[in-house]
């Protein structure tokens, strides 16, 4: 099983990247093991479950992996609504020159994913914008590539407009049908310059009940998977498309 963050900052040891890491060190206590950045290292799940399954635990605890993967400092430029995706469907954005399949593939891949952003003018920073966009494009284009994953947002802000961008973040998981970790507040952590934020303990604290959160969902996968129990995704009423203005 694996954890992967996305930090959406122009700085590697930003905010952001001082959130993401609280929370893969809540991971670790939680007993998912914490990662590397760009690069991976695995742990074992060594959580533990309570109560008496009713089925019989079989096979082995899966191995975690957490991984931040660092693109805010990329050039990504935004989607160009050409509707390629939509036509190959390959699981590709057509302007492959940089992080964007990369990032669409290590989602598909990954059992959980939190998204984290710094906030530019009262929104999503515009490099994580980009990224966003055509990933959660070409994934819905593929039929839903990241649904039923748990996921999380977070944002790092000096001092306003961290519950609008954080919401911008969640538009993306919510629309891909993955479920959300809450947490005791909203995912926003303050501070101005790098490393600001380890003054935020309230802010901390919340990232770090976020990642509890996913931590737990992740432990009830791993139960369930265990317990040889398959619970499917419900099949997806669609076709219909209402336009407004015609
Ligand atoms: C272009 C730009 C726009 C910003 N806009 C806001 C803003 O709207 N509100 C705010 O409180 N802080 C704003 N900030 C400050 C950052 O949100 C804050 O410094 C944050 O901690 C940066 O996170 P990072 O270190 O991960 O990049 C802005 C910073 C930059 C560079």
């Amino acid at each position: 099983m694996k954890i992967l963050a996305i930090n959406g900052s122009p700085r590697a040891n930003g905010n952001t990247a001082l959130a993401l890491r609280e929370m893969t060190r809540e991971f670790e206590a939680a007993g998912v093991a914490a990662g590397a950045e760009n690069g991976t290292l695995s742990g074992t799940l060594s959580g533990t479950l309570s109560g008496t399954p009713s089925g019989t635990l079989s096979g082995t605890p899966s191995v975690i992996e957490t991984e931040i993967l660092h693109v805010g400092h990329k050039l990504i430029r935004g989607c160009m609504a050409c509707g390629a995706c939509g036509r190959n469907k390959d699981e590709r954005c057509i302007m492959g020159d940089d992080p964007v399949n990369e990032a669409i593939q290590k989602i598909k891949s990954a059992d959980a994913l939190i998204l984290g952003s710094p906030v530019h003018y009262a929104g999503i920073a515009g490099t994580m914008k980009s990224l966003c966009d055509r990933v959660f494009y070409v994934a819905a284009a593929n039929g839903g590539l990241f649904r039923g994953k748990p996921a999380a947002a977070v944002v790092a802000v000096r001092r306003t407009g961290g519950s609008a961008a954080w919401q911008g973040l969640n538009y993306y998981l919510t629309i891909s049908g993955m479920p959300i970790a809450g947490s005791s507040y909203w995912s926003v952590v303050h501070g101005a310059l790098p490393g600001e934020a380890a003054q935020d303990e309230e802010g901390l604290q919340t990232l770090r009940n976020a990642a509890r959160n996913i931590a737990a969902m992740l432990h009830e996968k791993e139960a369930l998977r265990l317990a040889s129990i398959d619970v499917p995704a419900p099949e997806y009423l669609r076709g219909a498309r209402t336009n407004f203005i015609r």
